[in-house]
């Protein structure tokens, strides 16, 4: 939300500033927008320079090990700002908060606030009782209720705008952190969606992406994840809609159905396989067989022919066998993906697999993900050369990064698309005829109205 002018006024008075870093996951970016807006209802303001900063926010992840090590390494590159000036507060925020609430307050005592993902309502009533060397704020329990519903995130002016539409996650993947450190799934209302959606166009954001750990399971007495995804398609302004991620378990033909139907839905579905043996999945509590996730798949392209379909996959979940990998290997050979997330089994404390005791030792693991990211490699190219001699809607987002007088934007599918400038605008979707593949990224030329009618005659 923009600040109001009262706001404003604040700021001018006590110019109080905040620093936020965020770590993980989507929905850690649009819970840090929360906060943000949060903390300009107190009247700070924003600062992207850490030292200048009052109150430092780490919003943290707890997915994997390397996610954690980065968190505890920034915070001990960051603690001599508070020797400096012993005012400022550090807060570590999300799941890394949930997780390992103990282990912080021990191993890091400098550290002030420290909230789980369903406390940042706590937010105001810290701010406002702030002394020097007050003690610690530690609030990290899970909520069945919490929503945020009433908030409104503190967006960055851009082309994208996150929207929650449930927190939690029910399905207890036996890898997996996340419905310890979100608790319980739990959608939010069909009303305040459609309320947050209508205010990011009305701020100037034409693409919504809704977020879920498991978007596709979102239901509430209004309807399921389809009718939620029909009335955000028929918001006035909303150019591009998206979604992630959904869960296999919970796709139906319904969601591919309104997907065909409306043209601002974009054909791209990230749909997460893991892995590629009955056997592991099974391990994985996944729900899905590999043959369940063909069909998936087969039927996702006979509703939308031109669907670009994402990945993730874990390589080295204990007792996976080489011969397991490789069926990891064969799906992806059948499905050619058009992209992978890719990952090496961490085990988390505290989940079903990091008790199992055949745990797969680290060399076998980078063996395992190096092969697969040159498999992925490969079929990136080959489904990005696919659209050569294709003209694709790229929906303009900013300069190019190599250069002034080039574009970057995205394709439906989420394909980064570079071409040179004419007379168009960030946040138009135009035609271009995509004349090369390179790495992850495609090229072309905009092709005008006329061009594209001589083209379709
Ligand atoms: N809710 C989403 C996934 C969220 S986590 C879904 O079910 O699809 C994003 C990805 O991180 C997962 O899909 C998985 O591939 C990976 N991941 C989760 N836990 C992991 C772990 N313990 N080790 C390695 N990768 C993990
Ligand atoms: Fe984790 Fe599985 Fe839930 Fe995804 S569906 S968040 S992988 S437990
Ligand atoms: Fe990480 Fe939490 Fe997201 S563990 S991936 S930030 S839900």
């Amino acid at each position: 939300m923009k600040l109001t002018n009262s706001n404003n006024i604040n700021n001018l008075q006590n110019n109080n500033k905040y620093h936020i870093e965020t770590f993980g996951c989507q929905m850690n970016i649009y819970d840090s927008e929360l906060i943000a807006g949060l903390l300009q209802n107190c009247g700070y303001s924003e600062t992207s320079d850490i030292k200048h900063a009052d109150i430092i926010f780490l919003n943290t992840c707890a997915i994997r090990e390397k996610a954690e090590d980065t968190v505890h390494n920034r915070l001990e590159s960051i603690q001599y700002l508070k020797t400096r000036k012993p005012h400022v507060m550090i807060g570590v925020m999300g799941c890394m908060a949930q997780n390992l609430k103990d282990n912080l307050l021990e191993s890091k005592p400098y550290v002030d606030i420290i909230l789980g993902p369903d406390s940042y309502r706590r937010i105001p009533e810290i701010i406002n009782s702030r002394k020097p060397h007050n003690g610690h704020h530690v609030d990290t329990r899970l909520s069945k209720y919490e929503l945020y519903e009433d908030l409104f995130p503190s967006r960055q002016d851009g082309v994208n705008a996150w929207i929650s539409i449930s927190r939690g996650c029910d399905k207890f993947c036996t890898f997996c952190i996340v419905p310890f450190t979100r608790g319980r799934e739990r959608s939010r209302s069909k009303d305040s969606i459609i309320r947050e959606t209508e205010e990011a166009v009305f701020n100037g954001f034409v693409e919504i992406t809704l977020l879920g750990q498991n978007v596709n399971s979102y239901r509430t007495e209004n309807g399921k994840f389809p009718h939620l995804l029909e009335s955000v398609s028929a918001v006035q302004g909303v150019k591009r809609i998206r979604f992630m991620s959904p869960h296999p378990q919970d796709m139906d033909e319904h969601l591919l159905q309104v997907m065909s139907e409306h043209e601002n839905i974009c054909n791209y579905i990230h749909l997460p396989l893991q892995a590629g043996s009955d056997r592991i999945l099974n391990r994985m509590n996944r729900t899905y067989t590999k043959e369940e996730y063909f069909s998936l798949v087969d039927i996702i392209r006979e509703y939308l022919p031109d669907c670009a379909i994402s990945t993730d996959i874990i390589v080295g979940f204990p007792g996976e066998t080489e011969g397991e990998y490789e069926e990891t290997l064969q799906v992806m050979d059948q499905v050619v993906f058009d992209r992978a997330f890719m990952f090496k089994y961490s085990s988390r404390p505290g989940t079903k697999a990091a008790e199992y005791s055949d745990q797969i030792s680290e060399k076998i693991k980078q063996d395992r993900l190096e092969r697969l990211i040159a498999l992925q490699h490969s079929h990136t190219l080959k489904a990005n050369q696919r659209h050569i001699g294709k003209i694709l809607k790229v929906l303009i987002e900013k300069e190019s990064k190599k250069s002034v007088m080039q574009w970057t934007g995205r394709t439906e599918g989420n394909m980064g698309v570079i071409f040179d400038k004419s007379d168009e605008h960030v946040k138009d979707i135009v035609d271009i005829l995509i004349t090369d593949a390179q790495g992850v990224s495609l090229f072309g030329y905009r092709v005008s109205e006329k061009e594209l009618m001589y083209e379709v005659n």
